[in-house]
C-alpha cells in the first residue's frame, strides 16, 4: 500500500461482477465482469479522467468507489482508511468526503421535493444544524453555484438542464466533501450550457481544494478538464498518464482509435475516422488474452494468449499492451 499524503484515494483490484440471470427460473448462468481488477491511485487535487466506450464499466467504478455498490472483491482506500471493511457508521462518516453528480439531471432530482429540500438533505442526515441553519447554508451553497434564493422554493421541473445540474452540484459539495464523482456531468447539456457548467466545476475544485474523477466519453471534455487521464476497455485500465502524455502519445491501440474519432470543428477538414473494427465483445465472455485483441490491427499470437498488465512507459505513462514499443515512438 502507498501511503503517500498526495495520495487521496487507492483501489487496489477492484471487481464488480453483476449476475446475470435466465431461464424460467431465472437462474444465475454468468457475470458480467463490469470491472474486472482495476488498480488506480486518485491524487489529491487533481482531476482524473475515465474514459472509455458506453458500457465499459466506468459508472460501475465510480459507484464502486464511494460503495453505492458493493465491490465484488478487491478495496477501496480513502485518506487511509479502508472503506471495504468500514463498519456502516464508519462508512457514512466517510461518506461526507465523497459525493457523486450523475449523468442526467433530468432523473437524478426528487420530482417532488423542493430545491432547498433536496440541497439541504444531506446537511440533514449528516449534522445537527437546526433547519434555519441548513436554510442559510443551502441559500449560501445555491449562490456559490450561481442560482438565487428564490430557487429554494421551486420544484426540479421548474428549472433547465443547465440549472438542475447546478442544483445537483450544490448538493454534491454542500459538506464540504473532498472527492466528487462526476458522471458524464455535462452530456445530457447543450454545448454552450455544457461549458458554463464546466467552468464552474474548475472554479468550485479551486475553491474548495477538490478532487474529482471525471467520467466521460468526449475527449474534448478531458482535454478542458482532465489533469490525468485512465482509458477503460471493457472492466480494465488499458492506459493511464498525463493527460498531455495521452493526447500527444497515445499508445495503446484503443487509445489511438479513440483519439482518432475526435470530431474536428471545421466542417472542410475531412479526418479518417478509424473505428474499432467488430462489435464490443460481451462483458460477461470478455476475449482471452489482451480483451481488446479481437479488434486490435497489432494483435500478435501472445496477445490471443496473454494478458497485458499495465508497464510504465516513461514518466507516469503505463500501457498495458503486448505491441507498445513498436507502437510507442
Ligand atoms: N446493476 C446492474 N446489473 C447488471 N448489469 C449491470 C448493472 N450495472 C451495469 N451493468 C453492466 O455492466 C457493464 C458496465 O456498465 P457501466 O454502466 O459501468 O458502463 P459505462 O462505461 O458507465 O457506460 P455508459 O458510457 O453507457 O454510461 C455493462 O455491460 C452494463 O450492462
Ligand atoms: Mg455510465
Amino acid at each position: 500500500m502507498v501511503t503517500n499524503n498526495n495520495v487521496l484515494i487507492e483501489i487496489n483490484s477492484l471487481k464488480k461482477y453483476f449476475p446475470v440471470r435466465s431461464g424460467i427460473f431465472l437462474r444465475v448462468k454468468k457475470y458480467v465482469r463490469a470491472v474486472d481488477g482495476v488498480d488506480l491511485v486518485i491524487k489529491r487535487n487533481e482531476t482524473l479522467a475515465l474514459v472509455g466506450e458506453s458500457g465499459c464499466g466506468k459508472t460501475t467504478i465510480g459507484r464502486t468507489i464511494l460503495h453505492l455498490t458493493e465491490p465484488t472483491d478487491g478495496e477501496v482506500v480513502f485518506e487511509g482508511k479502508n472503506l471495504t471493511n468500514a463498519s456502516k457508521e464508519e462508512l457514512m462518516q466517510l461518506r461526507k468526503g465523497m459525493q457523486i453528480v450523475f449523468q442526467n439531471p433530468y432523473t437524478s432530482l426528487h420530482p417532488r421535493k423542493l430545491v432547498k429540500d433536496i440541497v439541504g438533505e444531506p446537511l440533514k442526515i449528516h449534522t445537527n444544524l437546526s433547519s434555519v441553519e441548513i436554510l442559510n447554508k443551502v441559500k449560501e451553497t445555491l449562490e456559490s453555484v450561481g442560482l438565487r434564493e428564490e430557487h429554494m422554493y421551486r420544484y426540479p421541473h421548474e428549472f433547465s438542464g443547465g440549472q438542475r445540474q447546478r442544483i445537483a452540484v450544490a448538493r454534491a459539495i454542500i459538506l464540504k466533501p473532498k472527492f466528487i464523482v462526476l458522471d458524464e456531468p455535462t452530456s445530457a447539456l447543450d454545448v454552450s450550457v455544457q461549458a458554463r457548467i464546466l467552468n464552474l466545476l474548475n472554479e468550485l475544485k479551486e475553491e474548495l481544494s477538490l478532487t474529482y474523477l471525471f467520467i466521460t466519453h468526449d475527449l474534448a471534455v478531458v482535454d478542458y478538464m482532465a489533469d490525468r487521464v485512465a482509458v477503460m476497455y471493457l472492466g480494465k485500465i488499458v492506459e493511464l498518464g498525463k493527460k498531455d502524455d495521452i493526447f500527444s502519445k497515445p499508445t495503446h491501440p484503443y487509445t489511438r482509435v479513440l483519439e482518432a474519432a475526435i470530431p474536428i470543428p471545421d466542417p472542410f477538414f475531412k479526418k479518417e475516422k478509424i473505428l474499432p473494427k467488430g462489435e464490443v465483445p460481451d462483458p460477461a465472455n470478455p476475449p482471452k488474452g489482451c480483451r481488446f485483441h479481437t479488434r486490435c490491427d497489432y494483435s500478435i499470437d501472445k496477445c490471443e494468449k496473454v494478458e497485458p498488465v499495465l508497464e510504465n512507459i516513461e514518466g507516469e505513462h503505463y500501457v498495458a499492451c503486448h505491441r507498445w514499443r513498436e507502437i510507442y515512438k
